[in-house]
């Protein structure tokens, strides 16, 4: 496995790979690699002749006021999962190779970062899109692989990658869990013992959300309600949002049909935690005729 800092490197490796007519995998991460960004790498492995993995803190998606400076970090760790995991090449790049002096250029995809996680980090989408879009054409890999765990992101960079033709292919992977069903997050490790023992309660409320809608439940209201029910119950966590949107557009739904995803956000202390549910709940039409089959 090689470890490269430079961009000059990376491109001359991945040159030489594909005029071998190699396909490339590429995993975008911030580091402190835990089993979600791994199941990444391990699908990227599956699906191509080659994988690059990125481990570059960002900049650029903190704002001012967050844990840019604490964000965990622990290369020699990160290098070591990634040898195991059959990677081939690791770019950890310093920041300046990023963003070298006089660099002034952003990417911003505009409904889409404003709503649910953009209300209240205004600026992070912008620094996810430039940091991304930038890798994409340094990389140049086939297919690039981002998790459920963060649908906004996700949804954000298949609408960039549309809007400004990159060739690249979009990968969703599930969200990993620990046993408990809290989704696995670099920053569960802020969390302080009781704040942990509490926190699986936002997988709990959307299990319950998405128990409901498979019983038939349609109503965004009442969705709202029944998770806001269950977490108000809960000490240590304060809601910041729980929406109901269409999984495309990042708009809000009154009634479900499609692709609806669930989102939501808490505080606990400090520390924020997402999760979301994608749910495709059925027509009636669409249930009935599952009905008939079953019993035919
Ligand atoms: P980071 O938080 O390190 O996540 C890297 C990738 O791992 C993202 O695609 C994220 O969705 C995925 N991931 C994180 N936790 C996961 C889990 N529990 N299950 C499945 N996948 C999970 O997301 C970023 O970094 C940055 O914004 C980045 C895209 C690298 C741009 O800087």
């Amino acid at each position: 496995m090689k470890t490269v800092r430079t961009i000059e490197e990376l491109r001359r490796i991945v040159g030489l790979w594909k005029k071998n007519n190699a396909s490339v995998g590429f995993v975008p991460t911030m580091g402190f690699l835990h089993e979600g960004h791994e199941s990444l790498i391990r699908r990227a492995t599956e699906d191509n002749d080659r994988v690059v993995v990125s481990i570059f803190v960002n900049p650029a998606q903190f704002s001012p006021s967050e844990d840019l400076d604490r964000y965990p970090r622990d290369l020699e760790h990160d290098l070591e999962r990634c040898k195991t995991l059959g990677v081939d090449l690791v770019f950890c790049p310093e920041v300046e190779e990023v963003y070298p002096a006089g660099f002034q250029t952003v990417v911003s995809v505009n409904s889409l970062s404003q709503s649910l996680c953009g209300k209240s980090r205004p600026t992070h989408f912008q620094g996810v899109c430039t940091v991304v879009s930038k890798l994409f054409v340094i990389v140049d890999a086939n297919r690039a692989y981002f998790g459920q765990k963060d649908a906004q992101q996700l949804a954000i960079i298949r609408r960039m990658t549309r809007d400004l033709n990159f060739t690249v292919e979009i990968v969703s992977c599930p969200t990993i869990r620990e046993s408990d069903g809290l989704a696995k997050s670099s920053r569960n490790k802020y969390l302080t013992t009781e704040e942990r023992k509490v926190a699986p309660a936002l997988n709990q409320a959307l299990q319950l959300a998405e128990e409901a809608v498979e019983a038939g439940a349609r109503d965004s209201t009442a969705l709202r309600q029944l998770m806001e029910e269950h977490l108000s119950a809960v000490p240590l966590i304060h809601t910041d949002y729980l929406e109901i949107v269409d999984a495309d557009s990042l708009q809000p739904v009154q009634k479900l049909s499609s692709s609806t995803l669930i989102a939501a956000a808490v505080f606990l202390g400090k520390t924020r935690l997402i999760d979301n549910r994608l749910l495709e709940p059925k027509t009636k039409n669409e249930s009935e005729s599952l009905l008939q089959a079953s019993q035919a």
